[in-house]
């Protein structure tokens, strides 16, 4: 398999940058069908201004399949009024040089009319309760949105497998429920969070910060750190060890702070947890989370 990866005709970095439907297919059936053997497609979803995070997300789509598919667009439908779709980066040159160098073969980078042909959708995706809470509670239709255009990716790209980030936790949980709920046969793989040295998250967002602001948004993953380093004390030790972290930074707006169980679905007992923040620094929103691991017998 990997001598065919390697072969004179794949050895061009140069990803094919597709924008519509059709050619879409025809570059998935072409490469299909000059491998041989070829059985999975790989696919990353994203919204462009790429970064580590990223990347690390290619690299690991690309030891899952043999044809490695990435798309470009920034989702109208997942944006609410007043949200930052018109100042979302825009960084495509860039983008397409990031996956040339992880291995990308087709890069989709469709219009809105392509994804969206005569607008909003009439049959949409409903993200249920979930997609109320967290990020959803702060973005209406925000779920909604995401589900909807990564519904209709899985349809346009037909991979095995598709891989995101635990960053967007919420997101990665919605999506694998929406997944085993619906039926689509597709595997959906989560990637570990990547951080600056400093332990910020990494986020197309981040390049928004001022120096000062950059700084300040150190505490939301000093937050997060604590807070794991508090799970022996159980969930209230969690809880006070991240807020009073995160009271240190009165410049940062806490959104919510939240502990739940691994599926976000409950309360966290003890054991596999995850505490979730997200804030606004300035006026720029980011999240962030970190698996927590509560102790035995301290789950109040
Ligand atoms: P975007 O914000 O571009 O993120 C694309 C993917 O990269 C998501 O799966 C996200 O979780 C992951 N990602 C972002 N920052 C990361 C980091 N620091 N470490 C690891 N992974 C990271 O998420 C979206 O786009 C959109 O909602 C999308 C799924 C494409 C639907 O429009």
């Amino acid at each position: 398999m990997s001598a065919q990866l390697s072969s004179p005709t794949d050895a061009a970095t140069e990803p094919l940058v597709v924008t519509t439907r059709d050619k879409l297919a025809d570059a998935l059936d072409r490469l299909a069908s000059g491998r041989r053997g070829m059985r999975r497609t790989a696919f990353v979803p994203t919204m462009g201004a790429l970064h580590a995070g990223h990347a690390s997300l290619l690299d690991e789509a690309r030891g899952r399949g043999d044809l490695l598919v990435a798309s470009i667009f920034v989702n109208p439908m997942q944006f609410a009024a007043g949200e930052d779709l018109s100042r979302y980066p825009r960084t495509l040159d860039a983008d397409l040089e990031l996956c040339a160098r992880h291995g990308v073969d087709v890069v989709f980078v469709p219009e809105a009319e392509v994804v969206y042909p005569g607008g909003r959708p009439w049959v949409t995706v409903d993200p249920g309760p979930l997609g109320d809470l967290l990020d959803g509670a702060s973005r209406p239709g925000h779920f909604h949105g995401v589900l909807t255009v990564v519904a209709k990716l899985f349809g346009l790209v037909r991979a095995s497998v598709a891989v995101f980030g635990e960053k967007d936790y919420q997101q990665l949980v919605l999506i694998r429920r929406m997944v085993s709920d619906l039926c689509m046969p597709i595997e959906v793989v989560g990637v570990p969070t990547v951080r600056d040295r400093d332990g910020l998250a990494l986020s197309s967002r981040n390049r928004y910060l001022s120096p000062d602001e950059r700084r300040a948004a150190l505490v939301l993953s000093e937050a997060l750190l604590a807070g794991v380093a508090a799970g022996h004390h159980g969930s209230a030790g969690v809880l006070a060890a991240a807020e009073q972290a995160l009271a240190r930074q009165p410049t940062v707006a806490l959104d919510y702070l939240a502990l739940r169980d691994v599926d976000l679905a409950e309360p966290p007992r003890t054991g596999e947890a995850r505490l979730l923040v997200a804030a606004k620094v300035g006026s720029t929103r980011l999240i962030d989370n970190a698996a927590v691991n509560l102790g035995a017998g301290a789950s109040r």
